[in-house]
Parts: structure tokens; C-alpha cells; sequence
């Protein structure tokens, strides 16, 4: 394969940047992410300040994120254009009620492009930049989720609809190769180096019906998360959060208790496995998949959690899933609060080149006892904190 060249792309880019929007004024929604970070510096490098760079503090953002990605894309070298738009009421409003991860998305994305539509008409603009990438696109099409970000591709016209015409220089590039030309384009390792966050945010990582307690308790969480496990450089790192609600009713899980304990070589009666009302995402045969969630908790016999070596874990979530057809995700218990409390929390981490498959990062379980501690202390209304096990496929990295 041809080696990729960022120079030479960032100048290719610019031309036609420069031949496409001329001196018209055109929109960007910047996440701080490294995708619209990217796209934004080599646009305002073809348009300058016509170039609306705009953060949506739609209430998915991390806390105080909104600020500090404002700051550091505003101040040298990039001094970007750039300005937050409050619309948390307006995004809240319409995810309120919602429970099915992909109708979740859809309601997302048409806030989103509602609101950016307000925006580029009040500036007088009819165009909108985006940092779709490559990967974007294939997952899109293949049915694996709705992203929120991508529409003209599938059909959906955003000049009828929206009144502007998308522009998206990064189309054809994944996720590495969006670094290179960062690097290129010398923005500062806090962005070029970033773990990837969705655009919809902290939306598809609160599963289920969202609420402003579980949204502020997976915030907290997210912070726990990012603090403890970015030392052990996983690919993507973050939590999040589940109603502690079983499936009603309950199925008969017997022989997955007794295969767990088996293969663990634990008693049963140290085994417990429950299955969650809420259902997220995974691929089957490359297609998107909705499907429920297995919680698993072993103990030693002095009663404390299990800790098993990660060849176990793997081959225990391959067992389940085997046995379990409905399923796409196991959750193992990493630490233990007040069981009645209404939510649970899920730690994630994968290692990966291209997101579009991706391993459990082998975190040390010293590090996940902290992070689980952490979080039940912060985190009233938690009751327990799992470690997602599951590799992609056949999960998704993120839970919706
Ligand atoms: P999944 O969950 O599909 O995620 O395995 C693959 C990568 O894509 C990110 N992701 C998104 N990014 N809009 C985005 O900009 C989205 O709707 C979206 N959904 C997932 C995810 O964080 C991971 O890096």
C-alpha cells in the first residue's frame, strides 16, 4: 500500500477547500476531538475567519469541557475563531424519555443539525464543515449504527433539509492518518493525541432513558475513569452507566452459572450472573446488533470479588456468549457498593489500530479496584462497577 502523505494532502485539501467555499462564510461544530480539531485548522488555514468554529454545550460534554477546548483551540498556535453555543435545554428536551439506543441517536442528530442550521443562517452561511472520517461511513452504511454525523452519504439531503451543503475534507482518511495530518498541521498533543469521544458525547454512554442524576453520576465516573486508567494507554478509555434494573423475568441462568463456575473453577455458590433490562449495541456478520447484557460476579470463599487473569476473562465472555445468543456484552464485577442503589457503572477500555475491531485492554486489576472505589464513593446512587470484557466485534466499543 501507498505510504500516506500529510503534506501533500493538507496542501491538496486547501486548494480545493479554497475552490469549494471561495469567499463564502462556512460553520464548524468542534468537539476538541481529533477529527474536528483537524478539520477546522486545515479549513481556517484555506478560508481564515470566515470559518464559525462552534462548541455545542448540548449537556454530552464532559465537565468543564466546553471551556477548556475553547481555550486551547482559541489561544496560539491555532487561534481559532471560536465560540460556545448554550444548547443544553434544547438537546435535553429532545432525548427526554427515549430508551432505544438507535432512536436515541436519531433524535440526536436531528438537534444537532437543527441547531447548526439555526446557526449558519442567522451567519449568512451555506456551508458546513464536518470531520466525518472514512470509518465513520463504513459503520454508517454497514448498519453497525447511526453516526451522528454522517447523512448526505445515505441519502439524506442537508441542502433541502438543513439549507447548507457539507463539506468534509477528512472523508477519506482513518483514524491514524487523521493524527498524521494533525501532527502536520502541528496542533498540540492534548488534541492530536486524543482518545477518540462521539459526537453525540456522554449521550450513548448514559444507556437507556436519560436522566439528569445519571448524567451528573457518569460524569463524575468519566472523570474517575480518564484519571486512573490513562496511565495504562489504552486506545479508549470511559465509563458508563446502566439502570440496575434486571430483565424482567428473570430467565433461568443455571447453566451459566455452572459453565462460569466450571471454568473458573469456583463454587456455584460463589457465582452469580444477572441479566440487565437495558440491551446495547454489538455486530453480528458485520451488522449491527442490539442485544442484552450479562453481569457476571464471582467471589473468592472469604466472600471478596474474584480477580481472574485475562486469558479467563476472555475465554469465559466467549463461553457466555456462545451459550447466550441474546446477548452481546459481559460485564465483570469490579467493585461493589449498595446493591439498591439504581444505577450500575461500566469501565471500558480497548486496545485498537482502526476502532473498527478492538481488544479489552489488560488494565491491572489494582488499577480497576481504585477506579471502581472511587466512583462508589463519588457516586451515591451506584450500586456496583463493572469491567466490560467484551472485544469488538462482537460488542461495539461504545454501549449504544
Ligand atoms: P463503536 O462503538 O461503533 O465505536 O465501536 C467506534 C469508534 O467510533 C466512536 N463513535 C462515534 N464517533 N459519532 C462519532 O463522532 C458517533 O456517533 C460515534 N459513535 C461511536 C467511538 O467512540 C469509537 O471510537
Amino acid at each position: 500500500m501507498k505510504e500516506f502523505n500529510a503534506k501533500k494532502f493538507v496542501k491538496e485539501q486547501i486548494n480545493e477547500i479554497k475552490q469549494v467555499i471561495g469567499n463564502e462564510k462556512a460553520v464548524i461544530a468542534v468537539s476538541g476531538g481529533v477529527d474536528s480539531s483537524t478539520c477546522a485548522v486545515l479549513v481556517h488555514q484555506a478560508i481564515g475567519d470566515n470559518l464559525i468554529c462552534v462548541i455545542l454545550d448540548d449537556a454530552f460534554m464532559r465537565e468543564g469541557e466546553p471551556e477548556k477546548v475553547a481555550e486551547l483551540l482559541s489561544q496560539p498556535p491555532l487561534n481559532l475563531p471560536m465560540r460556545i453555543e448554550r444548547v443544553q435545554e434544547r438537546f435535553l428536551t429532545a432525548l427526554r424519555g427515549l430508551r432505544d439506543a438507535e432512536e436515541k441517536r436519531k433524535a440526536f442528530r436531528k438537534t444537532f443539525y437543527e441547531t447548526l442550521s439555526d446557526i449558519a443562517k442567522k451567519e449568512g452561511s451555506m456551508f458546513l464543515v464536518q470531520g466525518t472520517i472514512l470509518a465513520d461511513i463504513i459503520e454508517t452504511k454497514g448498519g453497525i449504527k447511526t453516526q451522528h454525523n454522517v447523512l448526505e452519504q445515505i441519502g439524506i439531503s442537508t441542502r433541502e433539509l438543513y439549507g447548507f451543503k457539507v463539506v468534509e475534507p477528512l472523508v477519506t482518511l482513518l483514524k491514524h492518518q487523521v493524527r498524521q495530518v494533525a501532527r502536520y498541521l502541528k496542533i498540540p498533543p492534548e488534541i492530536s493525541e486524543r482518545q477518540p469521544f462521539p459526537g453525540p458525547g456522554l449521550s450513548v454512554r448514559v444507556v437507556g432513558e436519560i436522566t439528569l442524576d445519571k448524567l451528573a453520576a457518569l460524569k463524575k465516573a468519566t472523570s474517575a475513569v480518564e484519571n486512573n486508567l490513562s496511565k495504562h494507554d489504552p486506545s479508549q478509555y470511559f465509563a458508563a452507566i446502566i439502570n440496575n434494573e434486571e430483565i424482567y423475568p428473570r430467565p433461568n441462568l443455571r447453566g451459566l452459572v455452572d459453565l462460569t463456575a466450571r471454568y473458573l473453577e469456583l463454587s456455584q455458590m460463589n457465582v452469580w450472573i444477572k441479566v440487565l433490562a437495558d440491551k446495547a449495541t454489538g455486530m453480528k456478520q458485520k451488522a449491527r446488533r442490539y442485544g442484552e447484557i450479562a453481569a457476571v460476579t464471582c467471589r473468592k470463599d472469604s466472600g471478596e470479588l474474584y480477580q481472574p487473569d485475562y486469558k479467563d476473562l476472555n475465554g469465559l465472555q466467549k463461553r457466555i456468549l456462545s451459550k447466550m445468543r441474546s446477548a452481546t456484552r459481559v460485564l465483570y464485577e469490579i467493585g461493589e457498593g449498595d446493591k439498591k442503589q439504581p444505577y450500575v457503572v461500566v469501565v471500558r477500555a480497548v486496545k485498537t489500530e482502526d476502532f473498527l475491531k478492538a481488544q479489552v485492554a489488560e488494565i491491572p486489576w489494582p488499577t480497576l479496584q481504585e477506579t471502581a472505589s472511587q466512583i462508589l464513593k463519588e457516586c451515591p446512587n451506584v450500586s456496583s462497577v463493572y469491567y466490560d470484557i467484551t472485544p469488538k466485534p462482537p460488542a461495539t466499543i461504545e454501549m449504544e
